[in-house]
């Protein structure tokens, strides 16, 4: 059954802390100083509440993403394209054994306001969820301000490449985005572009590593370039990234510097398949039928390569194409 009322169900008052309580379907989400509580008509959940908006975070901003979002091991969203799936348990083999796993379909519209809102009145205004854990205040505590410009934030989606007239232009200290402290090394001199005569607004070419050396954001990818369907994502990291992506097509990763660590684990089950250690330099493709989360020790730059094709989810899933890319 899907789900169709868009208005965003809240409590009347907020609670003790000072929170609103919210339902979607049968889910039920309070937050208090440090917890998020999730009930479902077979179960309920607890999640720290910095983990929980930053997860929710992430799947505001990127309108629920490619396949599934798992806040952990047992919340998350699965993403139809025009509907979501809502679950708890669906992919935790102890919760499907149980048959404790529950899952509603919602028009992504009502989903997306309803997350949007939980979002705005849970993050204070001292905690970003976007910024790693030593560049923000604490998501903790009762009610406190709140922190809309950054949890509005826009991702950068380019629509052709950035410093192309009408994309995003290079960053600068004059545009606000400062060097991130971890990149002050980085080279930040533009590369010189001599175009034919005729071809001058054409021919674009920037610094992306001086591009990234300021970004604001971490576990967050933004469309740098695109080619038909080919999305270059780049991206810094610190930290873990904050949800386990369950992708539903083949994502390519190259580790442009520093090093990150990566948990692989059966999309459906969540059994452990493999650990990675990409270091600058390093390659992968990680396969569609695996989920992944990320730990960055130090701030490092990722490109993410994405196949935006709205075909590719029905050909793997279908058997009609590998989830994996490359037969050696
Ligand atoms: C991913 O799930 O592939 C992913 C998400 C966000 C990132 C990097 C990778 O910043
Ligand atoms: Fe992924």
């Amino acid at each position: 059954m899907t789900v169709t009322d868009t208005q965003v169900n809240q409590s009347e008052t907020p609670n003790a802390e000072g929170y609103f309580s919210f339902t979607l379907g049968e889910f039920q989400f309070r937050r208090d100083e440090y917890f998020v509580y999730i009930t479902w008509p077979t179960g309920h959940h607890v999640m720290s509440v910095d983990a929980f908006l930053r997860a929710l975070q992430r799947d505001v901003a990127w309108d629920f993403f490619y396949g599934i979002v798992n806040f952990d091991g047992v919340f998350g969203t699965v993403n139809h394209y025009g509907t979501v799936d809502i679950f708890a348990g669906r992919y935790n083999d102890s919760y499907r054994k149980a048959e404790l796993d529950y899952s509603e379909n919602h028009e992504t519209p009502a989903i997306r306001e309803t997350f949007k809102s939980i979002l705005a009145d849970w993050t204070n205004e001292t905690f970003d969820p976007f910024a790693s854990p030593h560049e923000t205040g604490a998501a903790w505590g009762i009610k406190n301000g709140d922190n809309n410009s950054a949890v509005t934030r826009r991702r950068v989606a380019a629509q052709r490449m950035v410093g192309v007239p009408g994309d995003e232009q290079i960053r600068s200290d004059e545009s606000g985005f400062r060097i991130n402290r971890h990149f002050l090394d980085v080279d930040q001199s533009e590369p010189v572009v001599e175009a034919e005569p005729g071809f001058e607004g054409e021919v674009v070419a920037f610094n992306l590593f001086a591009y990234l050396s300021r970004s604001d954001v971490t576990w967050n990818p933004s469309v740098v370039s695109a080619c038909k369907d080919s999305l270059f994502c780049p991206t810094t990291e610190e930290y873990i990234l904050p949800i386990i992506h369950g992708n539903d097509r083949v994502e390519w990763f190259v580790q442009l510097s520093d090093q990150i660590h990566w948990d692989v684990e059966d999309r459906d089950t969540g059994a452990i398949r493999s650990r990675v250690l990409m270091k600058a330099g390093d390659v992968c493709a990680m396969p569609a039928d695996i989920r992944h989360q990320g730990y960055s020790p130090k701030r490092s730059m990722l490109l993410v390569w994405e196949n935006n094709s709205s075909k590719v989810p029905e050909l793997i899933a279908s058997g009609q194409a590998p989830t994996y890319p490359v037969e050696f």
